[in-house]
């Protein structure tokens, strides 16, 4: 009785391990949940009170499709961090960037349409993708994130051979798994073949203002063009992912069709959680706040750098996030991550396989490894477990001669080192 689409609605093969790997004994580097517990709940309780209080028939009744107006205009100013000038004209407000996702992918894709995107990418976004039967081809990524002159071979390629590629969907900051970000330069190449070949891009932009290094935020895609740029936006990683508010800032003609799939979709997004965001941004100082999550997930990301380079075997490589929440290591050659899986949480440690950020399969040698939730403590000893997991692994494949399982690759390669 299921409608087509729901086939590719499918669990994924590490989900049951994942309730094991919530015991308390185990070290989980698997989950992306941001740690909030930095929060001034007490301050945020007195603004809820007080919002109820003073608010509460606006904030607990309807609103509008395309979200409240005075949380239109902070997030514009959210925004402005990344050199972005929106109007709150031009803002959807979203249940996360999620909803976003979905929105934008119920207006474009018809069953059998192309995205591209980074390889590796979003496991929510391409569950999305997957639930609107759209076809996935991933677009290879260097050290510097997507590779331009990759994109410009798949899209011509696949236009060539007739396919409808609808956009490309890409996280420059800080990407969901890879932990790589886009330089200045590199946006722009990007954009550059965006506007010659007329191909939208949708900006994916959860961890942009988590930046841990000191660094100033880089200025967003869609800061340096607002045709070709569909631009998604969160306070899940910023604030409170309970909340579930994010947002879409589209060019006008989109975000006309987005306010009619919202309007289809739920009436309204939450008068109420919008209402709490908006409360928050005005009363308490959250970049001072965004300072304090910087300093946090930087110790965090320097356990897991100072852990992985003790405790990794020869053959091991990962990358060097500069903000936000993942490090894409890759394996020694010949090792199956989600083979491994279920021998690393009997040793008391998970994390995500490579596999779940690809739609085609691929990621095998790969594991996603987050930094954000345990304590830096936790994370080095979860990478000590790993270590010996990995070498274990190593020495049962060179007694009995395994070999991992190898798939043909969909991937356009692009030259430079390829991070798969
Ligand atoms: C890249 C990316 N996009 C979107 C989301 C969804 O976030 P939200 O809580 O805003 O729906 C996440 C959450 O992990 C993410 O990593």
């Amino acid at each position: 009785m299921y409608a087509e689409r729901a086939h590719g609605m499918t669990a994924s093969a590490v989900r049951s391990l994942f309730a094991v790997a919530n015991r308390p004994e185990v070290v989980s580097l698997a989950g992306g949940m941001p740690n909030i517990s930095d929060l001034p709940l007490d301050v945020i309780g007195g603004l809820v009170s007080d919002l109820i209080k003073d608010h509460g028939t606006q904030a607990l009744q309807y609103g509008s499709g395309q979200g409240e107006l005075m949380i239109r205009e902070q997030i514009c100013e959210v925004m402005a961090e990344e050199q972005i000038h929106g109007h709150p004209d031009d803002v959807v407000i979203t249940h996360g960037s999620q909803q976003g996702l979905d929105l934008l992918t119920r207006i474009f894709c018809d069953p059998g349409d192309v995205i591209l995107a980074e390889a590796p990418s979003y496991v929510g976004a391409l569950g999305t993708f997957a639930a609107y039967q759209a076809e996935v081809v991933h677009v290879a990524m260097d050290e510097h994130g997507l590779n331009p002159q990759a994109l410009r071979q798949a899209l011509l390629t696949l236009r060539a051979a007739g396919k409808r590629v609808k956009f490309l969907y890409t996280i420059p900051n800080f990407n969901n798994p890879a932990g790589l970000t886009q330089p200045l330069e590199r946006r722009k190449e990007i954009l550059a073949i965006a506007d010659e070949l007329d191909l939208l891009i949708v900006e994916d932009n959860p961890y942009g203002l988590l930046t841990i290094d000191g660094q100033d935020p880089l200025p967003a895609m869609r800061s340096l063009d607002d045709t070709h740029v569909v631009y998604l936006g969160s306070f899940s990683k910023t604030f409170a992912p309970g909340l579930r508010v994010g947002w879409v800032l589209a060019p006008h003609g989109v975000r006309e069709k987005l306010v009619l799939a919202q309007e289809s979709a739920t009436l309204a997004p939450s008068v109420f959680s919008q209402f709490v965001v908006s409360t928050y941004l005005a009363h308490w100082d959250w970049r001072a706040q965004l300072d304090t999550f910087r300093a946090m997930y930087r110790e965090r990301r320097d356990a897991m750098l100072r852990g992985l380079t003790e405790h990794m075997p020869p053959g091991s490589t990962w990358t060097h996030p500069t903000g936000g929440f993942f490090v894409w290591l890759t394996l020694p050659e010949g090792l199956d991550s989600q083979a491994m899986l279920p021998r690393a949480v009997s040793a008391r440690v998970a994390y995500t396989p490579g596999t779940a950020f690809y739609a085609d399969g691929m990621g095998s040698r790969n594991i996603r490894l987050s930094y954000c939730f345990p304590p830096p403590e936790r994370i080095i000893e979860g990478t000590r477990r790993l270590g010996e997991v990995i070498n274990n692994e190593r020495d049962i494949n060179e007694t009995f001669g395994l070999k991992s399982f190898t798939h043909t690759p969909r991937i356009h390669p692009g030259p430079g080192p390829d991070l798969r």
